[in-house]
């Protein structure tokens, strides 16, 4: 073990990373098995826009009963998942695959579903549910990932950290409202 170097040596290097140069970021370094991890980025991307879309319902919804702070924090989260999926996007590009925005299917890529919910009660609840399901799904893919691709591994332990505030964020608004089904009513104390 003691002679065998830690890093591929120099010039090892700058050869591999002249070949497949149209490559781009995808060197022979590379260990992680690309198609998967495009296939579990393209479902995290799914989810992202599914979460922006009930997001934007939810927030839209929540303003025509005047809730306005959780309107806001709807929003918000909204705006969040935007830039998830742009971040996850752009990975995907960059690991020479292609993001799948097609709306056919979204629904069935996605981990997380989209419910409009009636009450701000309950759309306070679907999105806890959808963060939940983020939470799991997202905590997987990086494990899967490891250390075979730390850009990824990164980008998504970034993406979970904000998918746990977001969670703990809607606690707090649940907590706000107390569970109640009141909706006009509890809107009215918001
Ligand atoms: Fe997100
Ligand atoms: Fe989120």
């Amino acid at each position: 073990m003691a002679d065998k170097p830690f890093l591929t040596d120099i010039k090892t290097l700058r050869e591999r990373a002249r070949q497949h140069i149209e490559k781009g970021a995808v060197t022979e370094g590379y260990t992680a098995d690309r198609n998967t991890v495009i296939k579990l980025l393209n479902e995290a991307l799914a989810t992202e826009i599914v979460c922006v879309l009930r997001y934007r319902r939810h927030h839209f919804m929540a303003s025509g009963i005047d809730a306005e702070s959780v309107a806001a924090e709807f929003l918000q989260h909204g705006i969040d998942e935007q830039g998830h999926a742009d971040q996850i996007a752009e990975r995907i590009v960059q690991l020479g695959g292609e993001p799948n925005f097609n709306p056919e299917g979204l629904l069935t890529r996605s981990h997380a579903e989209y419910v409009e919910g009636v009450t701000l009660v309950d759309m306070i609840k679907e999105d806890l549910v959808a963060e939940r399901i983020a939470i799991d799904s997202y905590r997987e893919i990086i494990s899967y990932v490891g250390n075979e691709d730390p850009t990824t591994r990164r980008m998504m332990e970034g993406i979970l950290a904000v998918e746990e505030e977001h969670a703990n964020d809607l606690v707090s608004l649940l907590e706000g409202y107390g569970g109640r089904h009141d909706t006009k009513q509890a809107a009215s104390q918001a």
